[in-house]
């Protein structure tokens, strides 16, 4: 009997964010406003996200002996997170640094600090939190020895959802895992290098080709793409005036994560996931921007 609905794998950061008139270019130096400090880290963004729509969610991450490990479980336990696999270690927690232009666009530089510790041993030990979940979501801000280690330890009918964000080269065991990967534009051009067409279209094909089971294409206020073997659909997004898209991808995924553990098929899974990430783009900040499901354009 499962008791969480989604087991999430990965980063928890302290986002430190400005926000700026122009993104700088190389060797540029640009004024932004005062700091912001908030809780991120796209495995805990996941997790804040999935918990605030209801579902019964679990984090496994790694975070320092310092304030901001405290804001970071703080955050989660105030969503309603299971922090049981939040670990602490003594390097410090991971910290984003992230500039915010006005048209919500963004640009982040990890430095992942403690979850650059979030071990394979770590994975094996969680063995409890793996039984109780129908679905895992795990993203790149781990090593990736210990996202081949999440592939290997998922329970018996238990679904990979996998962000390869940042992007990095996967192994074959882990994309022959993922069901979906999810990727955007940029990841997408990253796994298909030369191969890489020029349409949504074009990329899904050549990302199934890879060995997932399923792919999500993101596209911003454009909806996804999802791809499978029932075929290729486009899911459109709600309009809204983006604000920040800080995290926005991350709401989608454990949207479209928890709502594929309920039975949804990945077109209704990805619909709805777009009216999270919609809603998640018209507010400041990663965890402080996700919605309820009362929240939700068109509740
Ligand atoms: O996806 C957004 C997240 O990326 C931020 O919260 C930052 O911490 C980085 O992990």
């Amino acid at each position: 009997m499962h008791h969480h609905d989604l087991l999430i794998v990965g980063s928890a950061n302290a986002d430190l964010v400005v926000g700026v008139d122009r993104r700088p270019a190389a060797g540029e130096t640009v004024l932004g406003s005062d700091l912001a400090v908030h809780p991120g880290g796209k495995g805990a963004n996941q997790a804040v996200a999935a918990a605030r729509l209801g579902a019964r969610t679990a984090l496994l991450a790694k975070v320092g002996d310092d304030e901001h490990g405290r804001l970071l479980r703080g955050s989660l336990r105030a969503a309603g997170v299971d922090t049981d696999g939040v670990l602490v270690d003594q390097t410090p927690t991971g910290v984003a640094l992230i500039v915010v232009d006005p048209s919500g666009d963004n640009s982040i530089v990890v430095s992942p600090g403690a979850n650059a510790r979030l071990a394979p041993e770590d994975i094996r030990a969680a063995g409890a939190l793996f039984a109780s979940a129908p679905v895992v979501s795990v993203q790149l801000e781990i090593p990736l020895a210990t996202v081949a280690e999440v592939a290997r330890c998922l329970a018996p009918g238990a679904r990979l959802v996998l962000n390869p964000s940042p992007p990095a080269p996967l192994p074959d065991e882990v994309l022959a895992a993922c069901d979906p990967l999810i990727v955007n534009e940029h990841e997408a051009r990253f796994m298909l290098g030369d191969a890489a067409g020029e349409t949504p279209e074009d990329w899904a094909p050549a990302l199934l080709a890879l060995g997932p089971r399923s792919v999500v294409v993101t596209l911003g206020a454009a909806g996804a793409l999802v791809a499978g073997p029932d075929g290729t659909r486009r899911v459109p997004s709600p309009r809204v005036d983006p604000v920040d898209t800080t995290g926005a991808g991350d709401a989608f995924t454990a949207a479209l994560a928890w709502r594929l553990g309920r039975g949804e098929n990945l077109s209704q899974a990805a619909a709805y996931a777009s009216r999270v990430g919609a809603a998640a783009v018209t507010r400041k900040g990663a965890q402080e921007s996700y919605p309820t499901a009362q929240e939700l354009p068109g509740e």
